[in-house]
């Protein structure tokens, strides 16, 4: 290991999905065994790091608007090295360093092993572009760098094989590949032994995880087997992948939270079609049911897109009749973005920007009151909440979560993050429940 490099400082900026956090965990993990230290003022870095998102053109206005305030550091300090990562980095490649002249590394997904390296090499003036897609390429052997705390994040398989026709994420992510059930139930372990309460497995699509003959039932039973005091989470599952055995297993182990997010996209089955989505509305309700049978508690959420190419009123009007017919806890509602090298890419626009503006707001305004309704229900029930620490609003007031993802405010009369509290629903909106603490859960803290 060069000396040089020892005391040099990495500044890390994540945008995108939950997967590209945990990439900067494993980033942070190469970096640190090279002897790099991370530091949270870009001020003081040597190198500048952006974990870039592809998935909407908003995404990646935004990576280029901050390179702008990057531009003046760079000024300041010509030796500053400047690097790209993650799924725009693998969308643009070396186009990016002919774009944004400040640039000095650009490194895709499944290339950060090289990062050490290519950083080294910038130090000596060479630039880099590193974004050779892998099929094996898993991480396995790299143990993420994480601030001890109550939550962590767990890639369980990397890529997609969907190919959705709006999604860019096969063409930055490359294929689907899992890693394999040993090694990450081993990550398990030791972040239980750290302290950690939560972990949340995850995927573009988690639900077909496999290894050898074991599939995600399998890996969730087993990483849920690991402690009954630790919450296991998962995201983001496929309809078509949703087995009736991991509806089974979800049911039968009271420490898998009973919260799914399961992407619907449209209420249309002809957007559907046009989508690539693989499942129809009635397939899609059909699930649902099956879910609410198994798991009569289970909260659902959903993403939905708006305006894709053709989408009329009245297929927006199917999209508004699910929403009310599956009664999502929340939803994640997108103006469609046209994606280079995406099936869809070569589909005419035909819903005006302000026109998908509007489809969004009505959903999100429908969903709301939907999920307001939900919460209201709740109120004056006793909830099961995983302390997290102090709200974000006041510091007299702690936040956690129920196993279906609530946030639940309470005042503070000393419980301690990462344990578990009874807390009495007093009020709610259609995000958050507020109450107050009844008993403590158990002596120990958990009666999961
Ligand atoms: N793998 C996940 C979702 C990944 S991207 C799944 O399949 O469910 C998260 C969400 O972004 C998607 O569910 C979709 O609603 C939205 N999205 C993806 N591509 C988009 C695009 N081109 N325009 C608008 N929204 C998009
Ligand atoms: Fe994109 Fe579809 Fe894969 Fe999700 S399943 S990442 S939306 S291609
Ligand atoms: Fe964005 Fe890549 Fe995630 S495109 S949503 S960061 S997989």
């Amino acid at each position: 290991m060069p000396e040089p490099t020892r005391s040099r400082r990495v500044y890390l900026e994540t945008y995108g999905c939950q997967m590209n956090v945990a990439d900067s965990e494993l980033v942070g993990g190469i970096l640190h065994n090279h002897g790099y230290a991370l530091t949270t003022e870009l001020e003081q870095a040597d190198v500048v790091l952006l974990n870039t998102c592809a998935i909407r053109e908003h995404a990646e206005q935004r990576i280029r608007g901050r390179l702008g305030s990057i531009r003046a550091r760079k000024r300041a300090n010509p030796d500053l090295v400047v690097g790209i990562l993650g799924c725009m980095a693998e969308r643009l490649r070396s186009q990016f360093l002919d774009q944004e002249r400040l640039v000095d590394i650009v490194v895709g997904p499944d290339e950060y092993r090289k990062l050490p390296l290519l950083v080294e090499n910038a130090f000596a003036g060479e630039k880099g572009v590193a974004v050779r897609l892998s099929r094996i390429e898993d991480y396995d052997d790299i143990v993420p760098l994480r601030t001890d705390g109550i939550s962590a994040w767990i890639s369980v398989m990397r890529g997609c094989d969907k190919f959705c026709s709006f999604c860019v994420v096969p063409f930055t992510r490359g294929r689907e590949r899992s890693r394999p059930l040993g090694g990450v139930l081993s990550e398990v372990r030791d972040l239980v032994g750290r302290g950690f309460r939560e972990v949340t497995l995850l995927g573009q699509n988690v639900n077909s995880y496999r290894d050898g003959s074991h599939d995600f039932a399998d890996l969730i039973g087993e990483i849920a087997a690991v402690d009954p005091l630790l919450r296991v989470r998962f995201t983001t599952s496929h309809p078509q992948d949703m087995s009736d055995r991991l509806i089974d297993t979800i049911a039968a182990t009271p420490n898998i939270c009973k919260a799914i997010h399961l992407p619907v996209q449209s209420g249309s089955d002809r957007i559907l079609k046009l989508m690539n989505r693989t499942y129809t509305v009635d397939h899609y309700l059909r699930l649902v049911d099956r879910l609410r049978q198994a798991i009569p508690q289970v909260s659902l959420s959903t993403d939905l897109i708006s305006g894709f190419p053709t989408e009329s009123e009245e297929d927006h009007a199917m999209t508004m009749e699910l929403l009310t017919r599956v009664g999502f806890d929340g939803a994640y509602c997108f103006k469609y973005s046209r994606r280079e090298n995406t099936r869809a890419w070569s589909m005419e626009e035909t819903v005006p920007d302000e026109e998908k503006g509007r489809r969004v707001t009505d959903l999100t305004r429908l969903q709301q009151a939907i999920a307001w309704e939900h919460n209201e229900a709740i109120v004056g029930t006793a909830e099961e909440v995983l302390v997290e620490g102090p709200s974000r609003k006041s510091e007299r007031d702690y936040a956690g979560r129920t196993d279906t993802n609530k946030v639940v405010i309470f005042p503070h009369r000393g419980e301690q993050p990462g344990t578990y509290v009874r807390v009495r629903i007093e009020r709610a909106n259609s995000a958050t429940l507020f109450g107050s603490v009844v008993q403590y859960a158990s002596a120990e803290g958990g009666t999961l």
